[in-house]
């Protein structure tokens, strides 16, 4: 059937991806891992809180150790033993940078730090470790604030642990977590999106049916 097989073509790509990036808190010392991931808005990141107690807390660039005003932070995540059940989610709404530290003791001037969309020149992420290591802590929020709701069409399994298991997305060329790198050079070009991660945005109605329409019909 050449029309049902022109028909797929047609709506294949308008089937939209989105991925989720699974960002370990603190499971290798005082870092994230990874410590920075490319995203697109739709896009999620789920972080997962090892030992022994973390934040995820937006900054800016320009004050990494000191929260954002109306940014997201998870508030503290104690676990003796992690992983953490518990998850926070960051919802990549836009393509711009963010910029995110632990605001535990000194753990963002250690270079506990993370980015989603870090440039590759300029304002970088490995600018930012630096900053961070002379940084002031700013004032933390009283409690959490932002983060997405924990369920949603394929994460609601939170009975059934952190996370999903199989590979993570591991950008090629991370920064060693603590060290501030050199500064300029070609560092870190950010991982590429999970091809495992994708999951499909449902299209609109009649898109969905015309796509079963011509799946059943090949
Ligand atoms: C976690 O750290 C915060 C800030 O230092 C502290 O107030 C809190 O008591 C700690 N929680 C545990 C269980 O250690």
């Amino acid at each position: 059937m050449q029309l049902s097989l022109a028909a797929l073509a047609v709506l294949l790509p308008i089937v939209a991806q989105a991925a989720n990036f699974d960002v370990a808190v603190g499971q290798e010392g005082l870092t994230f891992t990874p410590p920075n991931v490319p995203a697109v808005p739709g896009d999620t990141v789920t972080f997962t809180f090892y030992p022994k107690n973390h934040t995820v807390t937006q900054s800016s660039f320009a004050a990494p150790c000191t929260p954002l005003e109306g940014g997201e932070h998870s508030g503290f995540r104690p676990t003796e033993a992690g992983p953490l059940e518990d998850t926070f989610v960051f919802d990549v709404t836009s393509a711009d940078p963010a910029w995110f530290y632990c605001a535990q003791g000194q753990h963002c001037q250690g270079g506990m730090v993370f980015a989603v969309n870090p440039p590759a020149e300029g304002n970088t992420y490995e600018t930012f470790v630096a900053n961070a290591a002379a940084a002031e802590s700013g004032p933390l929020p009283e409690g959490p604030e932002g983060g997405a709701p924990p369920a949603g069409p394929s994460g609601g399994d939170t009975s059934a642990g952190p996370s999903a298991p199989g590979p993570r997305p591991t950008p090629s060329g991370s920064a060693p977590g603590g060290n501030a790198p050199s500064g300029s050079g070609p560092n870190a070009p950010p991982a590429t999106r999970p091809a495992g991660a994708e999951k499909f945005a449902v299209p609109a109605g009649g898109l969905l049916a015309g796509l079963i329409a011509a799946v059943v019909a090949l």
